[in-house]
Formats: C-alpha cells, structure tokens, sequence
C-alpha cells in the first residue's frame, strides 16, 4: 500500500527521481511521472499492464507550458483553452519533438490537459517538466476518483499518492482534435453544448473499428469485473432474475432490493450523477451480486458522456 497524504515537496522529489505518483484531477486521479523522461513513462504502462499503442494524456500547467510541446496551436484550441482550462478538457495538438513518441504511441498529435485541481496546478507550476498521467487504474478497468480507489489496485506500483479528496467531475476529460473539422474523440467532463459556441458544430467520432484516432477509446473500457445489462427504467423493470444489484439515477427500481441498488442523483442532477457513477461501478463490483443493472440517463449535457461510460462498461 502507497502512503497516501498532501506532501507536496515530497511528490514533487519523487517526481524527480523518475517515480510514479497518483495525483488528484478535477475528474479522475492520474498516474503520473515526469512526461520528458522515457523510462519513467514506460513504468505507467507496466504498472497499469497498459499497451503500448495507447498514448497518454501530458498534464501541463497552463497554456504557456502547452505551447513549448505543440508546433502550432490552432485557433479554435487556444479559443477553448483560453476559456476552460485549467478544466476537463483534452486537445490533440501537432507534437514537439520533445514529447518522447512512447508518450503519444507514435502518433503525430499530443493531447495537452491542464487540471482543475488546486494540489495538482501548485505541483505543476513547481515542476521544470508536464507531467504524463493516465487514469490511475488498472488498463480497462474503471477510473478512480478517491485516493482509496488507487490504492486498492495500484497501491504497490506508486511510490505516493497525492490525496486530493473525492474528484469533482468524476468522469474523464472531453478529447477534442483539430486535424480537419474540429472533432471530439471522447466525450468527458465538459458538455459539447458549452464547447459548440466556441468551435462551431463538433463532429463527434467515439471510435472507428478501422485505424481509430484515439486506440484507447477501445469499446469495452470502463468496465467492472460484473457484467452490466443496461436499460431504460422501462426495460430494468421488466428483468426479473434474482440476487441482482442496480445503479439508478434518481429512483429505485421496484424489482430489485433497494440495499443493492446506488442512486446516483436523488435530484436528477447530471453533474452529481457523473460525480458518482465510478464509486458506485466500484462499490457494486465488490459485492456478491450477480450483475449489474444500470439505468440509462438522459441523453443531454453530461448525459452523454454518462451513458458512454455506461456502454463501454457494458461492451465487457
Ligand atoms: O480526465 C482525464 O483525461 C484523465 C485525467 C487523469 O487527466 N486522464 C485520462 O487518461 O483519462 P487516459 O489515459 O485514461 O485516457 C486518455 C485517452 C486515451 O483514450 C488515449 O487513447 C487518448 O486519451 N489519447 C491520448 N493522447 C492521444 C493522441 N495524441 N491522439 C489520440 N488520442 C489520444
Ligand atoms: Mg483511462
């Protein structure tokens, strides 16, 4: 187990010396090590049993920083990191030669995040290098968004966990790329609603069998060990088997026992529902129920992004 506290000078030694450390975001915790540093960033896709043909996101601490690893910055991509970062947004910008291609898999493009997270910004600005950090979970499982969670499965391949509390949005960043039309390759933290006033109309491409642009938006991600049925209220309502849990967004379902269901907002609030989906896949994977069903939510705002985590966890 990893010793979990808010020892800013201590992440940041350890950093130096090329360990891993989690760090808290405003959406999921990352695994991080220092992004210029090839043999660090191979220890986050050992320690995550992660393939190699999945590139990682470079945290970096401002759009300052973002410009000494992108050739250029189009203006669309400055529009939006002018206005959301530090925020749950990712851009795919053309690639220094300083990002080492481990980073971004060979590809061209690296996505730029800057985190929303006051001990990551501080630690950030504190560092002579980005920071390389995927999602601090084992590759496929779901993300963590408490201290606890990463150190439950990746507690022994970090030298130190940054706890930051529980993460905010709860759900990773938005992935937006901007090679012909500006295109979002996942949808995360920050609704394209916001985002289409500043790019204009976003194509929205979430993964193609063929060549896909972002490989790690594999179909079957996000996914708990259970298997997952998912539904409209409707169609969970009509499942009748017994010893099953549920994940709901406002209500109970009448077929299940109400111990072994999670509602996710009691209000119907889209961002507390994001908030919470991880722990409660997490909370329910740990249980002796049979499978979990989990109730679709509505199809707006961060809706969509919600129903997506909920698919891919499915696809499993
Ligand atoms: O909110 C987040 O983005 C979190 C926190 C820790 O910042 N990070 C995160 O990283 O979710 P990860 O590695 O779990 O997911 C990153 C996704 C992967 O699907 C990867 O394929 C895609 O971003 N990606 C990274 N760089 C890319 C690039 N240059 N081109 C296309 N896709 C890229
Ligand atoms: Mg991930």
């Amino acid at each position: 187990m990893a010793d979990i506290g808010k020892d800013i000078i201590r992440v940041k030694q350890l950093l130096l010396e090329g360990k891993l450390v989690a760090i808290p975001t405003e959406t999921v915790y990352g695994l991080a090590a220092n992004a210029q540093n090839e043999k660090a960033v191979l220890e986050i896709f050992k320690a995550k049993n992660r393939p190699h043909f999945d590139p990682l996101i470079v945290h970096v601490a401002g759009i300052a920083q973002a410009e000494t690893l992108a050739t250029s910055f189009p203006d669309k991509a400055k529009a939006l990191a002018k206005k959301f970062w530090p925020g749950p947004l990712t851009l795919l910008l053309p690639k220094k030669e300083i990002v080492p291609d481990l980073v971004t898999s060979g590809l061209n493009t690296v996505g730029l995040r800057c985190p929303d997270h006051t001990l990551t910004l501080e630690l950030l600005k504190s560092l002579p290098f980005p920071l390389a950090a995927p999602s601090a979970n084992p590759f496929g499982y779901v993300s963590p968004t408490t201290p606890q969670h990463v150190n439950e499965q990746l507690g022994d391949k970090v030298a130190y966990i940054l706890d930051g509390g529980e993460c905010r949005v709860g759900i990773e960043s938005t992935i937006i790329g901007f090679e012909n039309t500006p295109t979002v390759y996942r949808l995360g933290g920050l609704e394209l609603e916001i985002l289409e006033p500043i790019t204009g109309p976003l194509h929205v491409q979430l993964h193609s069998s063929s060549n896909p642009h972002a490989p790690g938006q594999l179909q079957s991600h996000y996914a708990p060990l259970k298997k997952i049925v998912l539904g409209t209220r409707e169609q969970l309502l009509a499942h009748t088997t017994s010893n099953d849990g549920a994940i709901v967004f406002q209500n109970i379902l009448a077929n299940i026992p109400a111990t072994n269901q999670i509602i996710l907002s009691p209000s119907g609030n889209l961002e507390e529902a994001a908030q919470h989906l991880f722990s409660a896949l997490r909370e329910l994977d740990k249980t002796d129920i049979n499978l979990i069903l989990a109730e679709l939510v509505p199809e707006s705002g961060l809706g969509r992004a919600i129903n997506d985590r909920l698919r891919r966890a499915a696809a499993h």
